[in-house]
């Protein structure tokens, strides 16, 4: 049989080819921008019918529909990164949270610990061999489709056909649903003055010829604009924004002195508009790996002088960086921080940075804080923290006494919070104030 006639006898409408998941499956869900919306809404049609289904998948933008409360029983969500659509759920303990580094989510689809029953994936047409692209993003979705004992795959030809390590065989697919629709996208993040000052010291430790990783949020994004008249940058993470194309497009990201893979810009995935998935779509400088791979420290090591950029919620005076909950709140995930923070800590002249405004709430918190909220979780230690940035500076915490993290952090912290966090570290004896000399 050639690839076409296999290709064809696969071809099902949605709400048929959703029928193979029965209760008790697990259920994996292409993530981001490549969410597979057609399968997941038929699915959705599928609820009543089944029980205890568990879905799980890294941040979706999508409705993510089965969470709502009418469909308790039939589907529970498993998070191992919290998007804003499934957060109250979370919270209110309709769904699941898994904390797990991006780098280690294959293996626990490849080694047994999280086996995979249907894969829902979103891919291009197949090309004239019969393989097709997981386009925006390969991330997680290669090895768990490899793994899943029945792959859907979402054909879409508005899927952008990128390249590198992102391809799968028809004969790879058991079921096929066709489809033409947008792709999700992702709505630009507000950029403030705080996060263009934070941009702005970031980039002061960022040297020419240094490799970007960029994680999510604001921030990474007030970084890329401040990278303007930089020179010669080099790109290894797991995800990139629209933000990157400016600098792309005027050659300071080039590529030029990267020290594996140079002059591609080495990826997991994209997230943003239409215009950046037309910016990749078939275009040879990007190389999308799953993330076993570029999230693997040893590999991110390997790059000169890695910039890995990541945001926190809050940092206790000792350098303890929260990052996936607000107190006993889970807010996102463990994602590619500490891979990076580890790979970038490695390497030739790396830098681990992690970059947060100083204050939330308006100002009326600060997020130095002297011990993290009970429930709080530390995402990096203080073992691996390295460059801690705010608005107000730079701390330089790595090999540091907790005397010397505690007086580099209260310099960077909002000073109106400083007095109460000097306070604070003389009580604990961390700290001690010159006496005062008498004349
Ligand atoms: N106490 C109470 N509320 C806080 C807070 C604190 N200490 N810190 C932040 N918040 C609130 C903010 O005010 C904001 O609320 P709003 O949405 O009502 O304005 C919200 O929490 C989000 O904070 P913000 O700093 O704007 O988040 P962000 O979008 O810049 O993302 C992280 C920052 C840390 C959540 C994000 O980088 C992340 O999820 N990291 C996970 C780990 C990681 O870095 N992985 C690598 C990339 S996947």
């Amino acid at each position: 049989m050639t690839w076409q006639e296999d290709y064809r006898r696969k071809v099902m409408q949605p709400r048929e080819a959703v029928q193979c998941i029965q209760s008790n499956m697990r259920v994996y869900i292409h993530p981001g921008c490549a969410e597979p919306e057609t399968l997941v809404e038929a699915l959705m049609a599928r609820g009543p019918f089944v029980k205890n289904v568990e879905i799980v998948h890294l941040l979706t933008t999508g409705r993510a529909d089965y969470i709502a409360p009418q469909m308790e029983g039939h589907f529970r969500h498993n998070a191992m990164f919290i998007g804003s659509n499934v957060r109250q759920a979370v919270n209110e303990g309709r769904a699941d949270y898994t904390p797990v580094f991006l780098s280690q989510v294959e293996e626990m689809f490849e080694n047994g610990q999280m086996p995979i029953d249907v894969a829902l994936i979103q891919v291009t047409p197949p090309d004239a061999h019969g393989f097709c692209c997981f386009g925006v993003g390969v991330e997680a979705t290669m090895n768990a489709a490899r793994n899943a004992k029945i792959v859907i795959a979402q054909i879409n030809d508005q899927m952008p056909r990128t390249f590198g390590d992102c391809f799968i065989q028809v004969n790879e697919i058991d079921v096929v649903v066709e489809v033409s629709r947008p792709l999700c996208e992702l709505r630009p993040v507000e950029i403030t003055q705080t996060h263009h000052d934070i941009g702005k010291n970031v980039a002061g430790l960022i040297e020419d010829g240094a490799t970007l990783q960029l994680g999510i949020g604001a921030i990474p994004d007030a970084v890329l604009l401040e990278l303007k008249d930089h020179r010669d940058l080099g790109v290894h993470t797991e995800m990139l924004s629209d933000l990157a194309i400016p600098l792309i497009e005027s050659g300071v990201i080039n590529g030029s002195r990267k020290t594996i893979h140079p002059r591609k810009i080495v990826l997991g995935f994209v997230l943003g508009s239409k215009k950046l998935f037309d910016y990749v779509n078939n275009n040879p400088q990007f190389e999308f790996h799953p993330s076993k791979y570029t999230n693997d420290p040893f590999v991110i090591s390997q790059n000169h002088k890695m910039a890995a950029v990541n945001s926190g919620l809050q940092v206790d005076i000792t350098g303890q960086v929260c990052a996936d909950s607000i107190g006993t709140s889970f807010y996102s995930g463990i994602g590619g921080q500490v891979d990076f923070i580890r790979g970038a800590s490695a390497c030739k002249g790396g830098k681990p940075i992690i970059a947060l405004p100083a204050t939330a709430k308006g100002g009326a918190i600060s997020r130095i804080v002297p011990m993290l909220d009970p429930g709080a979780g530390v995402v990096t230690s203080r073992g691996s923290v390295h460059y801690v940035v705010t608005e107000f500076g730079v701390a330089y915490l790595h090999g540091r006494t907790i005397r010397q993290r505690a007086e580099a952090l209260i310099e960077i912290a909002h000073p109106k919070f400083q007095e109460e966090l000097y306070a604070y570290c003389e009580k604990t004896r961390w700290l001690q104030r010159p006496a005062l000399q008498e004349n």
